[in-house]
């Protein structure tokens, strides 16, 4: 006869109604996989009075997270509240308890998790997180079971679905990034505040666990670039699209000697890679190792049985032994690593320019003379001019001066350079600002 796991779910919202479905819809399978049955003794949830998805003994269920994290019949706590407030203290509460915990939470791992892992050491338990990270695609158990063999070269990633599903929708439709966003709202792709994905802030958190286990090396966010996709317009996709690229919302660590180069930005990606052909709100992973070469890992990186999915294997992984032997050797939060991260003047990569200037004669000449200024030499220029486009921009300017788009792809340079030419671009009276500025991955 099996042997019993006993589990306390903290939430049963999306992904913890998810993981009922799919224990009860597989019990027969997951027992045979696992040698164990599942048994869900706690339930902890803010409103009892709520409809949920899923039938569930109203007897399980609880408001008090704290009992059931922390109750003497339960081996494995699974926290799918989220946030970093209660889920920390429940987490924290349930490893000292002696319990192994399973997450979905990349906020709470991002913020405080090098205290939550030492919390499990000292408690001699586990913490697994498959679902922290890329939803449904198994990338922690890539990175920390069948990569070891390799040292990390780099890691680059669309990690974030809401906007990569608002960047496919403005090209492949047209449409503005406004339009996108209040529809993706309304569709329930994108939370009511979406602000941690729009600034890259979600990204950033993924990237930073996923560095900390590819390269073994304790990151902050705030040690790397970050830039969201609120200042692009549709016109920066189509002039990509031109120069044989699309734009990504693209998270990368390199490894460069004993430097990390780390961001998180709109980037421009060779139209052929992968990594540019990922629509919607698909993640996707590019992993590149000293033995094995590229690898690409791709599926849904969130919604109910997709994060469900990853729990539950998380919990098989328990069931087996396999967590108890991979997490004590597992490299995170690190801090006798001596790789650091490149100061970003140093990062070294190709721009895409966009410009609004005045259409008069030496503007070109202007701009390309702050670039030789800067030793920054241009790859190619688009100057597009429609009649509506001149029309309308006299219009807007009174009927004097038109302005219209110039757009400029530099040849390698270095972030600090770029900086030190947009400083001086702010002073050319023929540059109209804001203009875009953004990466390109090759
Ligand atoms: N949704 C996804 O696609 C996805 C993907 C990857 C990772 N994740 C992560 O998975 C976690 C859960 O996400 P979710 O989308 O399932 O969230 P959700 O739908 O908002 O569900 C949260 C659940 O936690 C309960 N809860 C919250 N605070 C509580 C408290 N103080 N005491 C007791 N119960 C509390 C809620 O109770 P009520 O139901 O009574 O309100 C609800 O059942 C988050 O960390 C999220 O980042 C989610």
């Amino acid at each position: 006869m099996s042997k019993s796991i006993r589990v306390s779910l903290l939430g049963l919202g999306t992904v913890g109604s998810g993981v009922m479905r799919i224990l009860s819809d597989h019990a027969g399978m997951i027992e045979r996989r696992a040698g164990s049955q599942f048994d869900i003794r706690h339930i902890a949830v803010r409103d009892l009075g709520k409809q949920r998805g899923v039938k569930v003994d109203p007897k399980l269920m609880t408001t008090d997270w704290k009992a059931a994290a922390t109750a003497p019949d339960v081996d494995v706590v699974v926290e799918l509240m989220g946030g970093t407030t209660a889920a920390k203290d429940a987490v924290l509460a349930a490893l000292r308890a002696g319990k192994h915990v399973v997450t979905a939470n990349k906020a709470l791992l991002a913020t405080c998790g090098d205290e939550v892992f030492n919390t499990a050491r000292e408690a001699g338990v586990c913490v697994a997180f498959e679902a922290a990270v890329a939803g449904g695609i198994p990338i922690i158990a890539t990175l920390g079971t069948s990569m070891t063999g390799n040292v990390v070269e780099s890691l680059e990633a669309i990690l974030n679905g809401t906007t990569n599903f608002i960047l496919s929708e403005m090209f492949s439709k047209r449409r503005a990034y406004g339009d996108v966003l209040a529809e993706a709202q309304k569709l329930g792709y994108a939370e009511a505040d979406p602000t941690m994905d729009i600034d890259g802030t979600d990204a950033a958190q993924k990237l930073t666990l996923l560095t900390q286990l590819a390269f073994g090396k304790k990151i902050e966010t705030s040690e790397f670039l970050r830039q969201g996709i609120n200042t692009l317009e549709l016109a920066d996709m189509l002039y990509a699209d031109e120069l044989g690229y699309r734009v990504k919302l693209l998270a990368m660590t390199r490894l460069i000697g004993k430097h990390l180069e780390m961001h998180v930005e709109p980037t421009l990606i060779r139209r052929n890679r992968a990594l540019a052909r990922t629509d919607g709100a698909i993640n996707i992973v590019e992993l590149r190792g000293d033995a094995v070469g590229r690898l690409i890992v791709s599926g849904p990186g969130a919604g109910e049985m997709p994060t469900a999915s990853a729990v539950v294997a998380d919990l098989v992984d328990f069931a087996i032994g396999r967590t108890q032997l991979t997490f004590p050797r597992l490299e995170i939060w690190n801090n006798d690593s001596p790789l650091t991260v490149l100061p970003a003047e140093q990062i070294e990569r190709r721009y895409y320019l966009r410009f609004n200037v005045e259409d008069k004669p030496h503007v070109i000449a202007d701009i390309a003379d702050v670039l030789g200024r800067q030793e920054i030499s241009l790859a190619s220029v688009i100057q597009h001019e429609s009649p509506e486009q001149s029309a309308a921009a006299a219009a807007a300017t009174g009927g004097g001066v038109t302005i219209v788009p110039l757009v400029i792809m530099t040849h390698r340079t270095t972030e600090g350079r770029i900086r030190a030419a947009e400083a001086e671009f702010r002073r050319l009276s023929c540059v109209r600002s804001p203009h875009i500025r953004m990466p390109v991955a090759d």
